[in-house]
């Protein structure tokens, strides 16, 4: 008896794993993926990242202004490329692109040091397709983003 018990909390523990994994592509109706791409896209475009407007500063416009926003008063500092992707929720993206090679020290670019990107790692889901005529087949995945920037002094090899 206590040999059966084993087996069904076995099966039982087997099918919370099957429903856990998380990369396990489901199916949902239209109406849950507008919703899921409703709230991904306004949890993850910052309104305050302007990306309508390619940012194409070179590193000594950027050291000589050092105003406004963390990103633009960093000695390393970014700007945000829009990265789009119609089959990935959210389709857009702000992803942070290092503006220098080194980095601003008393307002010039000082090659002593190194901008390097910093990622995050962020929860999408993927369309993959339909499961039926009015269903939608997502996959939740992981992908690093860069988020912004920091200064680094180079990797010398000895
Ligand atoms: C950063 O600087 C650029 C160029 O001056 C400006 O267009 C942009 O609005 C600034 N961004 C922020 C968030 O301060
Ligand atoms: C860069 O930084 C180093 C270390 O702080 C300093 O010795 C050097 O003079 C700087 N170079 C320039 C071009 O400012």
């Amino acid at each position: 008896m206590s040999g059966c018990n084993m087996k069904l909390v076995s099966l039982f523990v087997g099918s919370l794993l099957m429903l856990s994994d998380p990369t396990a592509p489901k199916c949902i109706t239209e109406d849950g993926l507008n919703k899921l791409i409703e709230e991904f896209q306004t949890r993850y475009l910052d309104k305050k990242v302007s990306v309508n407007v390619p940012d194409t500063r070179t590193c000594m416009q950027a050291a000589e202004e050092m105003q406004g926003a963390e990103n633009n008063r960093s000695v390393s500092p970014w700007r945000y490329r829009l990265d789009e992707d119609v089959n990935r929720i959210p389709s857009k993206i702000a992803f942070a692109e290092c503006i220098c090679q080194g980095c601003i020290i008393d307002k010039r670019e000082n090659m002593s040091y190194n901008s390097r990107s910093v990622d995050a790692w962020l929860r999408i889901y993927r369309k993959t397709g339909k499961c039926s005529e009015n269903k939608y087949k997502v996959r939740k995945d992981f992908i690093k983003v860069p988020v912004g920037c920091t200064c680094v002094v180079p990797n010398y090899t000895k």
